[in-house]
């Protein structure tokens, strides 16, 4: 083994690319049909033109980008992925993906370990979140139909649409002032005997908040609903349950007594777009997804995923990148553990800088590595306003000197629930939100909030025709 150092896609491509048409070559050569050639220049001038129209883009690479979830996948990935592309296995079926059927058990049994489910479970990887969460919405209405889905008013837009699409009547139950769902409101909406399923978010999208899973499920049970976990975006947090409050972790951990869950390798675990995953804890679901398919499954025998899966068509080439980014960075402390921690402590850095400032405030502790944060003002318009500004001020700089930031909208109310009084003179109003997903953000942390300060006065003073901000 030699040193550690940073890898590039550049270095790796030859050695994929060289390995793949090695391998194909011996299968014999043939000539490729004419009707597929094109002409070099223009590949070159339109590949050229596809580079230049990205810069369209905002630089999600660059660790001054703290503003969605967006990053790049890691050099790994990519080029497994490359690598497994040109042969475009499809995982819908064995015959049709051989190797990567194969790759996609190894690293469902590491998801599998790393939520401590039993070696029994049920899953596949998925296209999305989104479609890993409407397939346990789907499950959940099969066991318990014309029974409603629970979740909190903070959990992804996904569940309530998902409940439109499968006919699923969905409750939305409040939140705290931590941004969990609210134990006795959820307790009062069980007592109806309508809930089927209780969705719980660990790492909710917009204030990475933890419902409280560890005592929901007690709860959920008690009124014979099915629990179900999205921690599409949080789910990662659980090798490093340790490291986070005692509290959150407490939740984390008890992941394990979930009927289902749903994680992206997509956001926190290095991959490309297209890489979500389902797991359930109990193979008994198996038996609704019977269906008849005479043209697929044909030479194997053993299951394949199409068979348990809503997907049909799935990129091989998804479960060949996770495997190679999972061999090298394992779901351990030191491994992926290592590329999520710093994340977690720069908003845990930048909460406490904020905290003490004289122009910013903080909407809420961060329980992973989504910071919230608002600018000191006195109503509701003028803090949509400055928000606003210091958004856009942030970002419109030189390029070496932007930071991005995003928002998030709350109503006055949120606001006085976290002891933040301001005058209702609008509905709603915009604050400040960074998702610190690049290990490389901690560093810049101090150079960050610095800027993000200067901007935040600059924008209260262009807001105001030139007042300082008010103090306290
Ligand atoms: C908690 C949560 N659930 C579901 C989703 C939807 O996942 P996807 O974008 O992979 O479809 C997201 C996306 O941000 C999310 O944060």
């Amino acid at each position: 083994m030699s040193e550690k150092r940073p890898v590039t896609l550049a270095e790796l491509l030859p050695l994929v690319s060289t390995g793949i048409d090695d391998l194909k070559a011996t299968y014999g050569s043939w000539d490729q049909h004419p009707s597929t050639h094109a002409d070099p220049e223009t590949v070159h001038a339109v590949l050229g033109e596809l580079v230049d129209r990205l810069d369209a883009d905002f630089p999600y690479f660059h660790p001054q980008y703290a503003g969605q979830m967006l990053k790049p996948p890691h050099p790994v990935a990519m080029a497994a992925y490359v690598a497994t592309m040109q042969l475009n296995p499809n995982n819908h079926s064995i015959d049709a993906s051989r190797a990567t059927t194969a790759m996609e058990h190894e690293v469902l049994d590491q998801l599998a370990a790393m939520f401590d489910y039993p070696r029994e479970y049920m899953g596949h990887l998925t296209s999305s979140g989104t479609t890993a969460n409407l397939e346990a919405l789907w499950i959940s209405r099969e066991i318990a139909p014309g029974k409603a889905i629970a979740h909190s008013q903070d959990a992804h837009y996904t569940h309530s649409r998902m409940g439109e699409v499968l006919g699923i009547d969905t409750m939305g139950i409040p939140t705290t002032a931590t941004g969990r769902m609210d134990l006795d409101a959820l307790e009062a909406e069980l007592a109806t005997g309508r809930i089927g399923v209780v969705v719980a978010t660990l790492g909710t999208t917009g204030l990475g908040a933890v419902d409280p899973l560890a005592d929901i499920i007690p709860l959920a049970r008690r009124y014979g609903a099915r629990i179900h976990v999205d921690t599409a975006y949080g789910g990662f947090f659980s090798i490093i349950a340790d490291e986070l409050d005692p509290e959150t972790a407490r939740h984390f951990r008890a992941i394990k007594d979930a009927d289902s869950v749903v994680v992206d390798p997509h956001k926190h675990g290095l991959q490309p777009y297209g890489c979500g995953a389902v797991l359930f804890n109990d193979q008994s679901i198996l038996r609704y997804y019977h269906h008849e398919s005479p043209y697929t499954y044909f030479a194997s025998t053993e299951r394949h995923f199409g068979e348990i899966q809503l997907e049909c068509s799935r990129a091989g080439a998804s479960a060949a990148a996770l495997w190679a980014t999972l061999r090298v960075f394992p779901l351990t402390k030191q491994g992926l553990g290592g590329i999520v921690l710093p994340g977690y402590r720069a908003a845990q850095t930048w909460h406490g800088l904020i905290a003490e400032s004289d122009i910013l405030q903080p909407y809420q502790r961060p329980e992973l590595d989504i910071i919230t944060y608002l600018p000191r003002v006195r109503t509701m318009a003028e803090l949509d306003r400055v928000s606003h500004a210091i958004f856009e001020m942030a970002a419109d700089t030189t390029r070496p000197q932007q930071t991005h930031l995003a928002t998030y909208v709350v109503k006055p109310e949120q606001l006085r629930m976290r002891g933040i009084d301001l005058a209702a003179d609008a509905p709603a109003a915009r604050i400040m939100r960074s998702v610190l997903m690049k290990p490389e953000h901690e560093p810049l942390i101090p150079e960050m909030h610095h800027h993000v300060s200067m901007w935040s006065r600059r924008a209260y003073a262009a807001t105001h025709d030139g007042v300082a901000v008010p103090t306290g």
